[in-house]
């Protein structure tokens, strides 16, 4: 089925270049070209020259990308020093006597630039306020809206290195201390992406929690990073609605150990009123929350606090963050990314697949709790002196139109969002995006999860009005960066394929089975690395081994991605699905295990099992099949019960669509669930199960299929 997934995509894309004559890619990819130095002229002027769609056409700029990409994988070090060198500022430089790249996937020990002294912050935020004579520091750093269309905030890069140092002093005078771990679970205020650069500048490691999370989950993860503060707000607001963010950090704290582990919760009022700072103390009885003896109010403890903090010195390979994601089991997996490697990588990628340029306003509409959010929200465009776009609501508040008013408004210009938001939005109608003045754009993204060749097209012709690049951006928590994609003016763009990977990048397609290198072209398999890169996470946070076993032993000598895909005739990667048990539902990464342990929680439920369901707007939606304990009834408010413990075990965005209870579950004679019937049956693919003889009693799938098939 993959690949007719994959031809179907391919038959897709001829259609949409049906209207610009394209030489054959493979011709294109077969071509020579200039040096370096040349290209990145040529790039310059290609960008000015022609928006998108002309670059298919025009082979000067693809063979470029052809040269530059075999220069950087065939001497990683020399490539990824020159872009140090050109990209950062570097307190201590790295050291000429040592390579770039130490280590090596086989022994995962990989490090970047180690020796070298830097800071982050600084890196984002402090050379750009003194760029030009300190010019620079009236540039706009940062543009925020809020819930309502009418809130909306900007920072300079002056205002934001005295903000970010005063919630730095702030943190001081808390007690956090270089390398130690700040779990932040905030809503999308400017605090949040200023907390997380008041971290990097004092050395701390941030651990932010996507404030969608359960008490459960944030409790989880608070005592995994053993993390003794805690950051947080009052509330939240989405489309009016208010997220009592406080009660569930008050209970996260209930959770383990964590009322003896976190020594402070310090938190920010979502309408603390500036004004009215004369009145306030910062143990005000005021406080528009139920203070607790741990709780700090950070609005006025920040405000008295110096404009000025000394950015810590750290190494290229200290820590500079924690992210939690999804993996096969049920524990959270904190993976840790590093200074000098990640913050490259988060430069080097915003500059490059969006075609960055000075005065661009950069709209990433992601949340910071998901790497989406780290790299290109907070670092990446800080990091080349941009403007990041801040944004809280959600895109159908308060109406459909919300992202192209917002566009209109702030004349943004590279405007980067998930399939599903498209997809969602696709069906307003072409009205809609027509009522608003979209032509600030020039490059449109796309991430998350393979955008499907329709969403594609309405999203490049409604939004970009055919002008535009659309870059579609494969990559994970684990990469710190984007590692697939095309790159606007540079490499054609395929809809509904990430098409080619990014400088410094190199890729291979493996045998699943035999861990082979798949030559040519029109092939299938797993997706690999095999080559460092400086944005990969080095390790899981206080399991190293469980890093190595999931990304770097599995396939000797390569790290390996999880995902499975297609590379087509002309060589450009499709992304057909993960190969272990993750989903993706509207772009969030969720464990099976994560939400078969959530409703096990339930006293009724003896085991379950969830997979994904193919769902025209979200991706994927959850299906979970229970067996419940000796003389249990199934009933509607059981079936609503169990979904309350997903929703409290994980959080929202994890409840299942559909539930099925059944006598028993599709168990081999070992004992192992065989997911693949299950996803089958709720795909409506039963006609094709494939053996099922190894099952303990294979008379389940008939019940199973009467159940549940759609
Ligand atoms: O399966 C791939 C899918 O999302 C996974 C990574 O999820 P996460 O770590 O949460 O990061 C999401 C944002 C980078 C991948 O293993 N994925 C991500 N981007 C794409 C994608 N699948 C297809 N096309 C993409 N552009």
């Amino acid at each position: 089925s993959q690949s007719i997934f994959a031809a179907l995509l391919t038959a897709a894309c001829v259609g949409a270049f049906s209207t610009t004559p394209a030489p054959s890619t493979s011709a294109l990819l077969s071509s020579t070209s200039s040096s370096s130095t040349q290209l990145c002229e040529a790039k310059d002027h290609e960008h000015a020259a022609s928006p998108v769609y002309d670059a298919i056409s025009t082979n000067t700029a693809f063979s470029s990308y052809q040269t530059r990409h075999a220069e950087s994988i065939s001497n990683p070090s020399a490539f990824w020093a020159k872009e140090a060198h050109k990209r950062l500022s570097f307190f201590t430089p790295p050291p000429k006597s040592h390579p770039t790249i130490h280590g090596s996937l086989e022994k995962g020990d990989v490090k970047f630039f180690p020796g070298a002294k830097l800071n982050v912050c600084y890196n984002a935020i402090d050379r750009h306020a003194l760029a030009r004579n300190g010019k620079g520091g009236n540039d706009v750093a940062m543009i925020w809206e809020g819930d309502e269309p009418t809130d909306t905030k900007s920072f300079t890069y002056n205002e934001m290195l005295e903000k970010v140092s005063q919630i730095a002093n702030a943190l001081k005078n808390q007690g956090v201390k270089k390398g130690d771990v700040v779990t932040i679970y905030m809503p999308m205020i400017p605090e949040l992406p200023m907390t997380m650069l008041a971290c990097a500048r004092i050395g701390a490691v941030h651990s932010v929690v996507f404030a969608g999370f359960s008490a459960d989950a944030l409790g989880a993860r608070i005592h995994a990073s053993q993390s003794q503060f805690v950051v947080t707000a009052d509330i939240g607001l989405r489309g009016t609605k208010k997220i009592p963010l406080k009660d569930i950090v008050n209970d996260s704290l209930t959770k383990f150990d964590n009322e003896n582990l976190v020594d402070k919760v310090m938190v920010y009022e979502r309408f603390y009123d500036d004004s009215n700072e004369d009145e306030e103390t910062e143990d005000s009885e005021a406080a528009p929350y139920d203070m607790k003896p741990k709780d700090i109010r950070m609005n006025p403890l920040v405000n008295k606090m110096k404009p000025y903090c000394v950015p810590e010195v750290m190494d290229a390979e200290d820590e500079l963050f924690i992210l939690y994601t999804s993996g096969s089991t049920g524990l959270p997996k904190g993976l840790v990314h590093t200074t000098g490697g990640y913050a490259l990588y988060a430069a080097f990628t915003t500059q490059t697949t969006f075609n960055l340029e000075k005065g661009d306003i950069f709209a990433c509409v992601a949340d910071c709790g998901w790497i989406t959010g780290h790299t290109y929200v907070v670092y990446g465009a800080l990091l080349n002196g941009g403007t990041t776009f801040v944004f809280e609501s959600t895109p159908m508040y308060p109406d459909a139109g919300r992202y192209w008013d917002m566009i209109q408004r702030h004349k943004i210009n590279v405007f980067y969002t998930a399939p599903t938001a498209i997809r969602s939005l696709m069906r307003y109608g072409d009205s809609i995006p027509k009522k608003y003045d979209l032509s600030s754009l020039k490059v449109l993204g796309s991430v998350g999860e393979p955008i499907n060749p329709e969403a594609w097209r309405w999203y490049y012709e409604n939004i970009g009005n055919s002008k535009c690049t659309v870059v579609d951006t494969y990559w994970q928590t684990e990469t710190g960066g984007h590692i697939v994609t095309n790159i606007p003016g540079v490499t054609p763009m395929k809809p509904g394929s990430c098409t080619l990977p990014m400088y410094g990048i190199d890729t291979v397609v493996l045998d699943a089975q035999t861990g082979e290198v798949v030559e040519g072209n029109d092939v299938e398999g797993v997706l690999a690395i095999r080559q460092p890169w400086p944005g990969m996470a080095r390790t899981c946070l206080g399991d190293h081994k469980r890093y190595m076993a999931t990304y770097l032993t599995q396939y000797p000598g390569y790290y390996f991605t999880g995902d499975t895909v297609y590379r087509d005739s002309d060589g450009f990667i499709f992304v057909t699905g993960r190969c272990d048990d993750v989903l993706n539902v509207s772009g969030h990464r969720i464990g099976t295990a994560e939400v078969e342990s959530a409703l096990v929680g339930h006293p009724l439920v003896a085991q379950a099992a969830v997979v994904g369901k193919p769902h025209p707007i979200k991706g994927q939606s959850i299906s979970a099949f229970v067996m419940l304990v000796e003389g249990a009834e199934e009933s509607e408010d059981l079936i609503k019960e169990m979904k309350m413990e997903v929703r409290s075990g994980v959080g929202p965005f994890a409840s299942p669509d559909q539930i099925v209870v059944s006598p028993s579950l599709p168990m081999t004679r070992s004992g192992k669930i065989m997911r693949r019937v299950l996803r089958k049956i709720v795909a409506g693919e039963a006609d094709s199960l494939g053996d099922v003889s190894t099952l303990a009693d294979p008379s389940i799938v008939d019940v199973l299929i009467e159940k549940a098939a759609p």
